[in-house]
């Protein structure tokens, strides 16, 4: 049994399909939130897994934090850490302490778009094609080894919230996949590069095209 912690900051939908997809191999041993408010934990509640709260504003710096979470998810001895709309930062070391087993979901075909505000910056730029990204964690925000990605249509008619809806579908395809991957040892990093053995998706592998509407 691979053992995972999923950090969470708010609504947790990306960690509930993670849950739903009941990966063989894979057992959830907590799910954390730095946000005592974040809706995912009583989701996480209910299906009988550990959630807990390491609050931010209770750390006096960024280090201590990071510090107290670390402590929280060592108590577990996870095999990987998943971020699932983790909202806060890391610092390096707490990066490099996780270093090829912590993994992230960004809802923008990265490198486009890092940061905030993805979807606005997409229909501002004008691209045809929006979608998500599954990575791996280095020190450098949103720019790690990606794992997977998914295109969305960026329409004439899309707005903010509906592109976002688009993409989120397609990160609750991508995500479970991407930790299925990890859980089953099929992902081997090569540099910057990411490859999957015996990918059992259509297309190339590790971009998964958009489902039929
Ligand atoms: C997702 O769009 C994720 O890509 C981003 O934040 C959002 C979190 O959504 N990092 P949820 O909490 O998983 O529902």
């Amino acid at each position: 049994m691979k053992k995972l912690v999923i950090l969470i900051s708010g609504r947790g939908s990306n960690m509930e399909a993670i849950v739903r997809a009941a990966i063989p191999g894979a057992m959830i041993a907590a799910v954390i939130a730095n946000k005592p408010a974040a809706a995912g934990l009583d989701f996480a509640r209910s299906q009988g897994i550990e959630a807990r709260v390491v609050d931010h504003t209770g750390y006096p710096t960024r280090d201590a934090f990071d510090e107290a979470l670390a402590t929280e998810i060592d108590r577990h001895s996870p095999d990987l850490v998943v971020l699932a709309g983790f909202m806060r930062v890391l610092g390096d070391d707490f990066v490099r302490r996780y270093e090829g087993r912590m993994i992230n979901i960004h809802p923008s075909l990265l490198p486009s778009f890092p940061g905030l505000h993805t979807h606005r910056k997409a229909i501002e730029a004008g691209v045809r094609l929006h979608g998500a990204t599954v990575h791996f964690v280095t020190p450098t925000l949103d720019c790690g080894p990606i794992i997977a990605q998914a295109a969305v249509a960026v329409g004439a008619d899309d707005t903010e919230a509906s592109l976002a809806e688009k993409v989120l579908a397609q990160e609750h395809i991508i995500y479970p996949q991407a930790v299925r991957w990890f859980v089953e040892g099929r992902l081997r990093l090569d540099g910057n590069r990411v490859t999957v053995s015996d990918a059992c998706l259509p297309g190339e592998g590790w971009v998964v095209p958009q489902p039929d509407a």
